[in-house]
Formats: structure tokens, sequence, C-alpha cells
């Protein structure tokens, strides 16, 4: 089995861990593995123009005497396996020819060494598109197949995810057009007959369904900790009041754990908007209540999707502008961006990723054109495969909820058994 592997989407941390996990479980399983440059983008882009220009790249022939022995014990397996296939840290090939303008690259053991400890994604990511239109789509499978692969691992958040699984099934229908087309033979077509595809859960924002945990939300939320304790010293010094928001889309899992870790005062989610009559009262009334009892500092959170229960939405400044006139507090607004999305992977997102890499290489050996398009996740902190689709069908569906205002069915979606 030839695996490619692309990361897309919004970068999180971990993504790099699962790339290395993918590359080492490939290889320890005895298969050819590669990476996508620039998510679905380089896809579409694929090698040919690469080679049309410069000829293909010659690669070191990986001799299956060199790979290791599954069965044996991993840290045995260590200091063997393909590569360098990529010149360390240069985007060169073995023998020196520059791979910048090549967007499907085969990699080895050791270019992916160390990339547990990386933030974000070494190998890009970009929101594509023109892989939304099937004439990209049929681009990127034209780019797979000319490079005999047939198994591909998506790494993103539950857009990429989607884009996926429109592929695994559009697949046949794509290779069709192609052998119509002339630009596959029959024995390509038939070789090629079935796309083995998994997807990994990477955004910061936590807000897949049938998962527990996406990779990056953890460090997000740690990022987002190490801010609060340093606001909470000028908080503390001049006993301000403080609005953070913070990330998470139209989730607030991010906010509502951060306030929890960050001793907050009050707190705004989409999944549980306060009374739009009457939550600027109730917000003062509780600072207030704080304050009287001894409270030299006011923590606000605010997750970005924020809004009231008549879904008009509510900003930091909103809230700012409250504390400051209703309340004569001294207020600041600090808006935490892309902070909380970059930096080193915390020991979670390195576990969580190398677990779920090696379960996306199991999933795909097991892979038949009868099996769904896996998603791989975790759940009361075991690793899981379930249905892609399920998964993404169920996290739009609490989407939908929460715009149609129907809070308590985005709720029990979530969790089975949320009770009012
Ligand atoms: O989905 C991850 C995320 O960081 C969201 O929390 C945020 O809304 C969005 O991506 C920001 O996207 P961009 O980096 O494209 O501005």
């Amino acid at each position: 089995m030839k695996i490619a592997i692309l990361t897309s989407g919004g970068d999180s941390a971990g993504m790099n861990a699962v790339v290395r996990a993918v590359v080492k479980a490939g290889i320890l399983k005895g298969c050819e593995t590669w990476v996508v440059r620039e998510g679905y983008e380089g896809l579409v882009k694929g090698n040919k123009e690469y080679n049309r220009q410069h000829g293909a790249p010659s690669f070191r022939a990986a001799t299956t005497t060199e790979r290791p022995d599954p069965s044996t014990n991993i840290l045995n397996n260590l200091r063997f396996g393909d590569g360098p296939l990529l010149k360390e840290g240069t985007g060169d090939d073995a023998t020196g020819r520059t791979l910048r303008g090549r967007y499907i690259v085969r990699v080895g053991w050791d270019d992916v060494r160390g990339w547990f400890a990386e933030g974000g994604t070494l190998v890009g990511s970009a929101r594509s598109q023109t892989f939304r239109t099937e004439e990209g789509r049929l681009a990127a499978a034209e780019n797979l197949i000319y490079e005999g692969i047939d198994a591909l691992v998506v790494c993103g958040g539950d857009g990429s995810l989607t884009g996926a699984d429109v592929f695994r099934s559009e697949w046949p229908s794509l290779i069709n057009k192609l052998h119509e087309a002339g630009q596959i033979d029959e024995s390509t077509m038939k070789r090629h007959a079935h796309l083995r595809i998994v997807g990994l859960v990477g955004s910061i924002d936590n807000d897949m369904s049938l998962t527990d945990m996406t990779i990056g939300a953890p460090t997000a939320l740690h990022r987002i900790c190490e801010a609060i304790d340093n606001i909470n010293t000028t908080a503390l010094s001049h006993s301000r009041a403080f609005v953070i928001e913070v990330m998470g889309r139209h989730c607030g899992w991010l906010a509502l754990f951060s306030a929890i870790s960050g001793g907050a005062d009050f707190l705004f989610i989409p999944e549980k908007p306060p009374n739009a009559a009457t939550w600027q009262d109730e917000m003062c009334e509780s600072i207030n209540r704080h304050r009287e009892l001894g409270k030299r500092k006011t923590l606000v959170i605010i997750a970005e999707g924020a809004h009231d229960s008549s879904l008009n939405p509510i900003t930091a400044e909103d809230v700012k502008n409250i504390l400051s006139d209703r309340m004569a507090l001294d207020t600041r607004v600090t808006t935490l961006g892309h902070t909380q999305r970059g930096g080193r992977p915390c020991a979670l997102d390195r576990i969580m990723p190398t677990l779920q890499g090696f379960e996306a290489v199991d999933a795909l050996l097991e892979s038949t054109p009868e099996t769904p398009s896996y998603m791989i996740g975790i759940s009361e902190n075991k690793i899981t495969r379930v249905d892609l689709m399920e998964a993404v069908a169920t996290t739009r569906a609490v989407a939908e909820a929460i715009g149609n205002k129907d809070f308590a069915k985005a709720m029990s979606l979530r969790d089975p058994e949320f009770q009012e």
C-alpha cells in the first residue's frame, strides 16, 4: 500500500506528530509513505508540472531488507527504516535536487524525526477552493494515481474531513472520467478502483462530535491558561477587569475550560447563550458580588462565536463597555488570536496523535470498498474508529441547532446524557 498524508484547514499543535506517526507506522507495516504539501491544494497541483520542467526525481530505492520487521520490538526498529529520502531541512531529495515545486513527496523514517515536538504543520496547510470543485478533485485523483498512491490520510477539521469523504465517494466516477479522457488505461483504472481514506481530527476548537478531544485543543487550552496567568498579574496589581476573547469558531470548549482553569467571573459560550433581555444585569450583579466578597480583579472570558439567546452577537467590546460604564471598572480587552494556536504541542498532543496515527494505518490496511471512511477519535481514553460521515453529520447538526436556537438539542447531540 502507498499512503499519502496531508494536513488541511487551520493548523494545530500535534499535526506534525500525526504525520510522523503515520509515516513510521506505515513503514513498520511495509507501506510506502508520502506527504502532500499545502493540503488539498497540493493534491490538486501534484507533481506533473515539476516533472515536466525538471524530470522525475530519483529517490534512493528502499529495499525490503532495510525495512524493519514489524513483528519485532519497536525500539529495535528505530535504527532501521527508509530514508532519509529528503535531505534534512532542505526540501531537496537525496541527490540534492530541489523538490520545492513538488507537492506530493515520498518520505522515509528519518524525514519525520523529532516532528512530534514541532508546532503547526511542517507539510503546510491551505483552505483550498479548487478542491471544492469537481475539476479540482479530478486533478487530485489523477495526481494520486500518477504516483501510484492508493491510500490517503487527512488531518483537519470537519470541513477537511467532509472533503475527504466526498472524494472517496466520488472516486469511482472520477477514475471513470480519467479513463474516458484517456488519462489512465484500463489496468490502472482497475488497480486504483478503491481509494482508502482515513481522517484524524486536527483542530484547536474541539468541535467534532463522536470524539472526546481533537488534536491541538489541549495545547491551545494550555496556551490560553498561560495567557490568563500573565494577564491576572496586571489585573490583580491594578484591580482591573479584563475581557479575554478566545478562539473556537462556533464551539465554546476552549472558552469554558479556560474560564474554569483561569478563575473567570463570567463566561460567554455559543452553546449556552445568556438571556437577551437580562444578561447585562446578571453579569453586573455577579461581578459585583465577587467584588464585594473581596476580589480585586475581574475576568470575563468570551468565545469568539458568542451570542445571546436571540442570536445577537456579543462582542468583547460590548462587555467592556458595560463593565466600564455601569460598574466603573478600569477594563481592558485582550484578543488572544493566533497566539493560542501556535507553539510546541503539549504531551497529550504528542501522545494522542501518535496512537491515532498508528490506528489510522491499521484502518487503511483493513479498508475495503464496503467499509466506511473512518475517523480516528478518542473516547473515554481509548482510541476509536467511527464512521467519518456520521461524525461530520452530527457536528453539523449541532451547529444547525445552535443557529436555530435549539440549544438543548445541540447540547444533547454533543453529550447524549445531557439533561436541561
Ligand atoms: O478552526 C480553528 C480556528 O483557529 C478557529 O478557532 C478560528 O475561528 C479560525 O480557525 C481562524 O482562522 P484563520 O486562521 O483562517 O483566521
